[in-house]
């Protein structure tokens, strides 16, 4: 396995894979990476050739008061599961070789950045779509590996692909959850073991979503309300945000559609952890 910081040596030898006949596939990191993340790149090697996994703490996505500084930094163990789930390449360039003194360009995926993520952390998505845009460039992949963890990060990234022409696979993946439901998260570290116990209530709440949607005859907007009532009653937890939305557009819904995301984020203790749930409405009316 490659290990690489420069983005033109980067972008030569995925030109090289190319020309030898070879596809290419990258999943985007930040490092800290767990079975999550494994999972990505293992999906990445069963459908291509080369498999890159970038590694890139990417300052930009972080507000002033974020965990930029404090995001855990794991290169030796990243490589270690890097190499053991199959990556061939693993690009892991600094912030001077991602940002030149002289950068001033972004990328807007205006409208899904807006709400969830985008209201509570201004700037975030435009940070991500730009990194991401620059990973696309240099690895110049056919498909990129996405979790869909991340529900919103991965459509506004699928979104800014149509747009500017990448002419790429965006590929999401299932979340893999701890045991308990909790979803894998490189923010999970942060968690104080009461905390962790009380994190695990997230997954409970979108099973009672879930459920709702199946076996009650409630509307999109009504199980909204059911997991704010949940999550808010829960000690130790401060809710952000729980809603039944649109799967594509994160529109709310007032009816019962056929298929909605449930979304929530929480904070605990000091780290703020989102997960979601893609979930059907049994055929009833309300
Ligand atoms: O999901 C992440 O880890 C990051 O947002 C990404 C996509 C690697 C961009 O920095």
């Amino acid at each position: 396995m490659l290990v690489v910081a420069s983005p033109v040596e980067v972008r030569e030898l995925s030109r090289c894979a190319r020309k030898s006949g070879r596809t290419i596939g990258v999943i985007p990191t930040m490092g800290a990476l767990h079975d999550g993340h494994v999972s990505l790149v293992r999906y990445a090697r069963a459908d291509c050739d080369f498999v890159i996994a970038t590694i890139f703490v990417n300052p930009t996505q972080f507000g002033p008061n974020e965990d930029f500084s404090r995001y855990p930094r794991t290169l030796e163990a990243d490589l270690e599961l890097c190499r053991s789930a199959g990556a061939d390449l693993v690009f892991t360039p600094d912030v001077t070789q991602m940002y030149g003194p002289t950068a001033q360009t972004s990328v807007r995926v205006s409208k899904l950045s807006l709400p969830f993520e985008g209201a509570h952390r201004p700037g975030h998505f435009d940070g991500v779509s730009t990194v991401v845009a620059k990973l696309f460039l240099i690895t110049e992949p056919d498909r990129a590996y996405f979790g869909q963890k991340d529900y919103q990060q991965q459509l506004i990234i699928r979104q800014m692909v149509i747009d500017l022409d990448f002419g790429l696979q965006i590929v999401t993946c299932p979340i893999v959850r701890e045991p308990d439901g909790l979803a894998m998260s490189s923010r999970n570290r942060y968690l104080e073991p009461d905390d962790r116990r009380i994190a695990s209530e997230i997954f409970q709440t979108l099973l009672l979503a879930e459920s709702l949607a199946l076996t009650s005859n409630l509307t999109a907007s009504q199980i909204s309300v059911r997991m704010q009532e949940r999550l808010r009653s829960i000690e130790g937890m401060e809710l952000s945000y729980a809603e039944v939305v649109d799967e594509a557009t994160l529109e709310p819904l007032t009816d019962r559609p056929l298929e909605a995301v449930a979304l929530i984020a929480v904070r605990v203790g000091t780290t703020r952890l989102i997960d979601n749930m893609r979930i059907r409405f049994s055929n009833q009316s309300p």
